[in-house]
């Protein structure tokens, strides 16, 4: 039976949709969500993704700014516009784009990031709440892997997930996520030994390799769950997954297509931590 295409750009859309909502109920309570980005140098990859990010702010009503500065900006000067926007109330969210030039360091930028504003799930209280099981900003790519198996019905529970990559942006914080919904987890990376012995046996794969088509049919279990969260292009310049989406189709059991899989989740799960710092914030006002 061929695999179910699970539709990440529809999933994203009707999640969008929802965010649209919370935020102009926001706005009648006289609050409007701000996320401000900061890009330094020109990467051209860095460009597109921000360029992407104020798209989607505007589509839902958040407010977004974007500070763009040339590769030789100091750290300092970094750190001294990461501290303005920690103080600034109409700011909710900060993001700033990675990889930062080689003479900025960048745990050093993602430290001074205010924890409540880190939408991007990177400061180490935000990845430290997650690793003990609790509500935090969540790294945005593997959030929005977790909620689009939800949105699937699929659960994680007693499952065995095998995570390929053990990045501190998706790996890591992709097997952490799997195993709060109780999966059992395995992570591989390059250098493991047999990776095929493990994927065979997985129920769901988290595939986050960044080698085109690098997961073939007889790697995985009959009937398996596929996720790919692949951004590479292939022989012919196409944009392709970490998956061999055609051979892996026919033996999964679900299975994201590139593009129009993970990649929209991505995105749209930093819009939903953005209106969630707003609601925290506000909560934690009430309390007071
Ligand atoms: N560069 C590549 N992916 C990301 C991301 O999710 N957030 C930030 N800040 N930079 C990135």
């Amino acid at each position: 039976m061929a695999a179910t295409i699970i539709d990440g750009k529809a999933i994203a859309q009707s999640i969008r949709q929802e965010l649209k909502k919370d935020v102009a109920e926001l706005k009648r309570n006289g609050v409007t969500p701000g996320l401000a980005v900061i890009l330094v140098g020109e990467d051209p990859a860095s460009q597109t993704y921000v360029r992407n990010k104020d798209k989607a702010c505007a589509e839902v009503g958040i407010h977004s700014e974007i500070y763009r500065y040339p590769a030789h900006l100091s750290e300092a000067e970094l750190l001294a516009k990461v501290e303005e926007l920690n103080q600034d109330n109409n700011i909710h969210g900060i993001l700033v784009q990675l990889p930062l030039p080689a003479h900025i360091s960048e745990d050093k930028v993602i430290d001074a990031i205010s924890p409540e504003k880190d939408v991007d799930g990177f400061h180490p209280v935000n990845v430290g709440k997650m690793a003990i099981g609790k509500e935090a900003f969540y790294s945005c790519t593997p959030f929005g892997i977790i909620k689009m198996l939800e949105r699937e019905n699929i659960s994680l529970e007693g499952k065995h997930a095998v995570v390929i990559g053990r990045s501190n942006i998706v790996g890591k914080p992709a097997a952490l996520l799997a195993l709060k919904e109780s999966a059992t987890v395995t992570v591989c990376h390059s250098r493991t030994k047999d990776l095929s012995a493990f994927t065979r046996q997985a129920d769901i794969v988290i595939a986050a390799v960044g080698k085109a088509k690098f997961l073939k049919a007889e790697d995985l279990k009959p009937g398996a769950v596929v996720i790919d969260v692949g951004m590479n292009r292939d022989e012919n310049g196409k944009l392709c997954g970490d998956v061999d989406f055609e051979s892996a189709k026919q033996v999964a059991g679900a299975i994201t297509p590139v593009p129009g899989g993970v990649g929209p989740m991505t995105i749209t799960m930093l819009l939903f931590n953005t209106v969630q710092s707003v609601k925290q914030k506000a909560a934690m006002a009430n309390s007071k």
